[in-house]
This record gives structure tokens, C-alpha cells and sequence, in this order.
């Protein structure tokens, strides 16, 4: 992808409901088009989901039970989106908006796996576990090579590539002896590091046996990096996932996008269409355009009054949503760099946490904030139940079986955020039963609305989707306001 322009000039009024990225995304590219736009917002910020929370913010769920960040300068929390990818076309509004961009470590060696529910009594680190699981797999596929089980599927030639390749990859033994995965190396890591003089290292044991290890469950942990939309390198804004859609809303002019003013309803006219809303101080009012963008959550047009058909409804109604939140943990001293070497990156557990994530910005600062949980489904709803002490508390008590009672005792001040309690957003995602009928239906205007998000993408839970639909739905509309 690169930066995008629209061919050629459109001088209609087009009203875009939600400043998500979505929203903003189509105001920006129409904008640059000369289109007018207005953008209604229900929230009193920008950006949806993109959301970072910082000391003093106020977040306030559906029922009304609010918190107050107390996180010190210079501590910021991504609630919703953290983490970018390179080929994803965030990237490149980014260099168009002028947004700084580092890196965001999504893997690392240092980190920890841990799988309580097989037996693991502790976390072990990435590196080990890889060190074993490509050792022991190594010594079982070379042995078989050698001892010739595998003399069908390979030739001579082959077979002394495989073996090759599987020394290195295992770091195990030469046939004579047995092709034998012993931890030896330095790949395991050490309980005492190499040092100066004397000092070699002492090697980290004991090896587990390649049963411990198989019934460990590490290795299927394995293949979350090598994802598409995961693997290394991956990126962040410095100093926050909003310098987005902040960027955005100086580019379109904060004086057209209306915060605090709640869609009512959609009204599709012969001409063009009008979009009843509630201003900030709670008067009903309308205003009128020649075209409609909607890029709220589909869940939220379902229960926003229209008169776009029942087939319309019906399709907004399709998706799935689905809960996912987190928690930031203010932590007084930086303990995970410290004590446990480890410079930003993901802990992934079986635990109702799920993962922790250490920060990839601000190393060596005295405090920092670790997300203590990122997780979804049956696992959120078990913390979004609960008032936030209670999240915090089970959070806590989950993390110290990883990081011990450093995770209770060095602890600040945390915020939770729970999407499906988020008034104007109540879900961290959807999900779609197909591709065909209600998706379809809906990546086509209905009358002079059209729809965008990543809802309306293949990039579901990537911002990339919502830009993605923003430049589809930008580009169908002003081909049909050339086409006149
Ligand atoms: N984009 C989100 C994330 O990276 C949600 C997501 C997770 C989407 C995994 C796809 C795969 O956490």
C-alpha cells in the first residue's frame, strides 16, 4: 500500500457518523477531495477503540461505575489497539500524518510461557523453551532419517540435507552420538551469565526429558509469531496508539467533527439523506447531506432507528460481538528489566490473564505499566463481571504465580477496561458467520448511506481494516458523485 488520493474533485455534503478511525479515515481522504464533511461523535474524544488513557482520564462502563487514572507522567495505557504491523496500511498514514512510529516487541526470547493447566510448576522462558522443543524434535526427525523410517519420502541427497539442516536447527549431536538433544549450548541459557576471567557461565538445568517437555505444551505456543498480522518487527506510535486519530482530526479540522452529539437516527431521502441527532446539551436536532457515511459499530446501527429496509437490519444485526479489555498496572519500579532482563515483549500463560505484556517504551525509567491481562470471551466476561478492586485483585493473584509477590507489593495504580461496558462502542470486535449475504449487503451503500469499518473488512480487530473500508467506501462514493 502507499499514500491514497481520490482522482478528481466532489463538492458534496457527506455526514460520517463516528470519529472511530473508520470515520475519521473517510473524512480525511473525502476532505482532501473537497468534499464537506461533518463528523458526529457520541464520545467527547476521537477515535473509538483507539483509545489511550493516561493520568486523569475518566472511564466510565455502561452501568455507570467509573475509574479515575492515577498513573503518574509519562505512563500511558493502549486499551484498545497497540501494536502495528509493517505491511498494514497504518503504517503509511502514519508517514502521511506525520505520526512517530517505534518499534513494539510482540516476541521475545526472554519472556515467559507458562501452562499451568499441564503441570508447568513454573514459567519458563521463550528461549529455553524453543532450545528444547526444537532439540528434542530435531534428535527424533534426524534418528528416524538416519535409521531410515523415512526412506519413501526422501532420497539419499536428502536425507544428509535434513540431517544438516536439523544439527543446526536442534543444536543436537552428530550421529555419532545418536543425533542426541543434551541442552548443551547456550541457546537453554544460563543461571550464571558469562562473565569476565573465570566466569563461563553456568549453564541453566536441568534439561527436562522430552516427555516433561512434550507434556508441557510449550511448543504449540510456537506458531503465534510466525502470523501474518503478529510477527516481528512491529510498531507503535511513540507516546501513544491516539497520535493517530489525533492526527487525523487536525488534518480534517477539529470544527467539523461534533463531539458529544449521539445519532438518533438515519432518514434516507429521495435527494440525499438527514441525520437526526442529540447535541451536547441534549437537544434533538438534524442536519442534512447529500451522502451518509456510517462507521459506528454495526451492533449500534441495529439499534439506531433507519428506514433502510428490514434486509439492512437484518444485516446489521449478523455479526457476533465479541469482549475482549485489559489491565494496566502502574508499577513503582521497572522489576521485569531489572530483575528478569526483559525489555518489553509478551508473557503468554493458560492463565484467565492470558498474556502480560512489558512495555516497549520507556526502558530504564524508574516506573512503567504492564498490561496484566489481554484477554477475550469466557475469560474477559469472568473480570468485566467485576467492579474494577475485584479485576485488579484476581489479576494480581494470577501474575505472582509468573513474577512472585513483586506483582502485589511494587504495584501503583491500575486501570481496567472492560470494550463491551464502553458506552457508544459495547464490544472489542465482530465477527461475521460468512462473507456472503449481510457482509456483502453492507460493503454496498443502501440509498445515499454507506458504511465502513473494519467490521466491513478482512482485517477484523486491525485498524488497518477500518482504513482500509474507509478508502473502499471513499472510492464507491466518489465514483458515484463522478458518475453524475
Ligand atoms: N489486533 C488485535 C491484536 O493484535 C486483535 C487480534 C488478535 C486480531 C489476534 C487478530 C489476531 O491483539
Amino acid at each position: 500500500p502507499s499514500d491514497f488520493t481520490l482522482t478528481g474533485r466532489g463538492a458534496k455534503k457527506v455526514i460520517v457518523l463516528g470519529a472511530g478511525v473508520a470515520g475519521l479515515a473517510t473524512a480525511y481522504e473525502l476532505g482532501k477531495a473537497g468534499y464537506d464533511c461533518t463528523v458526529l461523535e457520541a464520545l467527547d474524544r476521537v477515535g473509538g477503540r483507539n483509545w489511550t488513557i493516561r493520568g486523569g482520564d475518566r472511564i466510565t462502563e455502561l452501568d455507570g461505575s467509573t475509574q479515575i487514572a492515577r498513573f503518574s507522567d509519562g505512563i500511558y495505557m493502549n486499551a484498545g489497539p497497540a501494536r502495528l504491523a509493517q505491511w498494514m496500511v497504518t503504517m503509511d498514514y502514519c508517514r502521511e500524518l506525520g505520526v512517530d512510529l517505534e518499534v513494539f516487541t510482540n516476541s521475545n526470547a526472554q519472556t515467559y510461557i507458562f501452562n499451568a493447566s499441564a503441570g508447568m510448576t513454573a514459567p519458563v522462558t521463550w528461549r529455553t523453551a524453543k532450545a528444547d522443543v526444537y532439540g528434542y524434535i530435531s534428535e527424533l526427525l534426524a534418528t528416524a532419517t538416519d535409521g531410515g523410517a523415512l526412506d519413501a519420502k526422501l532420497t539419499a541427497q536428502d536425507k544428509d540435507r535434513l540431517l544438516t539442516f536439523l544439527r543446526g536447527f536442534g543444536a543436537i549431536g552428530t550421529k555419532a552420538n545418536g543425533y542426541a538433544y543434551t541442552g548443551s549450548g547456550d541457546r537453554r541459557g544460563y543461571s550464571t551469565d558469562p562473565g569476565a576471567g573465570e566466569q563461563p557461565g553456568v549453564p541453566l538445568g536441568p534439561v527436562p526429558s522430552l516427555s516433561d517437555v512434550l507434556a508441557s505444551g510449550v511448543g504449540q505456543r510456537f506458531s503465534f509469531e510466525l502470523g501474518y498480522d503478529q510477527a516481528m518487527l512491529m510498531f507503535q506510535p511513540v507516546g501513544g496508539m491516539d497520535a493517530i486519530p489525533k492526527a487525523f482530526a487536525e488534518a480534517i479540522g477539529r470544527h467539523k467533527i461534533w463531539l458529544r452529539s449521539k445519532v438518533t437516527r438515519i432518514t434516507d431521502l429521495p435527494n440525499g439523506v438527514e441525520i437526526e441527532y442529540q447535541d451536547k446539551n441534549g437537544k434533538v436536532r438534524t442536519v442534512k447531506g447529500d451522502f451518509c457515511v456510517a462507521a459506528m459499530p454495526p451492533h449500534l446501527l441495529a439499534r439506531t432507528p433507519h428506514n433502510l429496509g428490514p434486509d439492512v437490519q437484518a444485516a446489521l444485526a449478523t455479526p457476533t460481538v465479541t469482549s475482549s479489555g485489559k489491565i494496566g498496572l502502574e508499577y513503582r519500579r521497572r522489576w521485569w528489566e531489572t530483575d528478569e532482563n526483559i525489555y518489553g515483549g509478551i508473557t503468554n500463560t493458560d492463565l484467565d490473564l492470558s498474556v502480560v505484556w512489558y512495555p516497549s517504551y520507556g526502558y530504564g525509567k524508574r516506573r512503567g505499566l504492564v498490561i496484566g491481562y489481554y484477554n477475550n470471551g469466557a475469560n474477559q466476561d469472568a473480570y468485566a463481571a467485576l467492579p474494577h478492586a475485584e479485576r485488579e485483585k484476581r489479576a494480581i493473584e494470577q501474575g505472582m504465580k509468573i513474577h512472585g509477590a513483586k506483582y502485589r507489593d511494587e504495584l501503583v495504580t491500575s486501570v481496567s477496561v472492560s470494550w463491551k461496558r464502553q458506552p457508544f462502542i459495547e464490544g472489542a470486535w465482530v465477527g461475521w458467520p460468512s462473507r456472503t449475504g449481510a457482509y456483502q449487503l453492507l460493503n454496498r451503500p443502501a440509498g445515499h448511506v454507506h458504511f465502513a469499518g473494519d467490521w466491513l473488512s478482512y482485517l477484523i480487530a486491525w485498524q488497518a481494516g477500518a482504513l482500509e473500508s474507509a478508502r473502499k467506501t471513499v472510492t464507491d462514493l466518489h465514483q458515484r458523485v463522478l458518475a453524475h
